[in-house]
């Protein structure tokens, strides 16, 4: 697991070897640069152009994930996340969860060149989830990296082995190394994630 904080650069030479270019991996989630560039085209295909779009990518995401991670909905307080699809996309609580979700994956994929401030904002996504009581953790989130490969497919029209879908199943594996690092120091330190008297499954 590459979890320092200082990119790994290496040089390399090209045939004539003359000049150098170079080859970073990313010390927090592992990606090397072609897979970063890869990480990145499919999300700019994902969120489309336009502010709509945008708005769209966030609610559809939100949606397949309610559909495919078991018992997402049961976790949320603050709108009837067991609504049909009909009546999710009318409740402004769900359409305000579904921005701040794809705004912060946004915000992530921007700071994909900035392993220090990527690893405070994956941290902070992070411990935002676990911290829960009771704590939204692996039980989640690896399902969603393990099955997220299909809802790209679909939104991309590529199959598994495309190289895009390929960076994102990373990265996502990565951010779930993260939530263990996270549940493994939670309950090192013994002590409930979040203040007693917080309430349930409400992190805003
Ligand atoms: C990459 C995946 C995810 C991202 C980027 C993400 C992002 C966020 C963000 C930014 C917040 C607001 C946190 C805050 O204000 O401190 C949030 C809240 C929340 N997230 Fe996630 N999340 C992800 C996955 C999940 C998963 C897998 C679950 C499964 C249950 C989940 C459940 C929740 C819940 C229950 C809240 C609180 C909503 C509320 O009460 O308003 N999230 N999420």
């Amino acid at each position: 697991m590459a979890l320092v904080q200082r990119c790994k650069v290496q040089g390399s030479e090209s045939r004539r070897g003359q000049r150098r270019t170079k080859m970073s991996t990313c010390p927090v989630t592992g990606l090397t640069e072609e897979e970063k560039q890869d990480l990145i085209r499919a999300w700019k295909k994902m969120i489309g152009t336009t502010p709509k779009d945008f708005k769209n990518a966030g609610i559809s995401l939100v949606l397949w994930m309610f559909d495919n991670i078991p018992n997402m909905r049961s976790r949320f307080t603050k709108f009837q996340a067991n609504s049909s699809r009909t009546n999710l996309i009318a409740d402004e609580m769900f359409l305000a969860h579904t921005q701040t979700v794809i705004l912060a994956l946004d915000s992530v994929i921007k700071l994909l060149d900035n392993p220090t401030k990527l690893k405070q904002k994956l941290t902070s996504v992070v411990k935002s989830h676990v911290g829960q009581n009771p704590p939204i953790g692996s039980e989640y989130f690896d399902p969603f990296a393990e099955k997220f490969h299909i809802f790209l497919q679909a939104a991309l029209g590529v199959p598994r082995d495309d190289k895009e879908v390929k960076a994102w199943v990373k990265f996502l594996n990565a951010l779930c190394s993260l939530v263990k690092l996270e549940e493994e120091a939670v309950k090192k330190a013994g002590k409930p994630a979040t203040p007693s008297g917080a309430p349930c499954c409400s992190i805003l």
